[in-house]
């Protein structure tokens, strides 16, 4: 998508004009252009395959399925984001290339002011503090700019690097249960929770461009 057209979209689809900006990274709503990249970046691989951290285990299916599936996704995810219930998937990008993506999603937020996030990188792209930078961006524009009191997230209890970030970013514990995650194996989901009063915000702040024309998107 070149910029005139994701201009011209734009206009049509505010969402596709925001923009969140943090130290080194640059996270705008996943458009049609960001797509062959994430798929690729999916493909080549986001954590061990012994491992599973998603709910969905979409990174077992093999190579074309879940490129398949991935498109279907974001496509899907994107048209059934109403302002009720919406969810944006960020594609994270430093220096121009593709990091990731991190997602962050809201049910009846007008009331609730409660946000849900999720994320993975590209396995070349972890354990250099991107995920903490991308899940503070997200939760600082959630409590400063949507207005939000509750930030939630979940991890599996053999996460170690997801609950690392949270622990960082200052979530606390918020129960957990037993879900299959893989047919026949069991896990331990374990949710976690942040307030404006428990993040341990870092000391840079979001900057953030294109929220006026969106709001409606967030059901504000
Ligand atoms: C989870 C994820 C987004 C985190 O991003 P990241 O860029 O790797 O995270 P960061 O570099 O910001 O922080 C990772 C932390 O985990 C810690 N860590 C890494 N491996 C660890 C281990 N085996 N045990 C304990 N801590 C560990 C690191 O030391 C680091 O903490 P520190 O900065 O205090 O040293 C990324 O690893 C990822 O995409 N994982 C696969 C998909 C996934 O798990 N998504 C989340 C589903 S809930």
């Amino acid at each position: 998508m070149t910029t005139t057209s994701r201009d011209a979209l734009t206009r049509l689809w505010p969402l596709f004009g925001l923009r969140l900006a943090t130290p080194r990274l640059i996270m705008r709503p996943v458009c049609d252009d960001d797509l062959a990249e994430l798929v690729d970046l999916a493909a080549t691989g986001i954590h061990d395959p012994a491992a599973m951290p998603f709910l969905m285990p979409w990174t077992d299916e093999p190579r074309e399925k879940l490129i398949e599936n991935t498109l279907r996704h974001f496509w899907r995810s994107r048209a059934a984001s109403v302002p009720e219930d919406w969810s944006v998937h960020f594609a994270v990008r430093s220096k121009g290339a593709l990091m990731g993506t991190q997602e962050i999603s809201g049910r009846d937020f007008a009331v609730t002011r409660t946000v849900d996030t999720g994320s993975w990188l590209g396995l070349a792209h972890q354990g250099q503090g991107f995920g903490t930078e991308m899940r503070c961006a997200v939760v600082n524009f959630a409590f400063d700019h949507l207005k939000a009191t509750r930030a939630e997230s979940a991890a599996f209890s053999d996460n170690p690097k997801s609950q690392a970030v949270s622990r960082k970013v200052g979530y606390v514990p918020n129960g957990d249960r037993v879900v299959q995650r893989r047919p026949g194996e069991a896990a331990v989901d374990e949710r976690l929770l942040l307030t404006p009063e428990t993040f341990r915000k870092p000391t840079w702040s979001v900057q953030v461009a294109g929220l006026d024309a969106c709001r409606g998107s967030f059901g504000l």
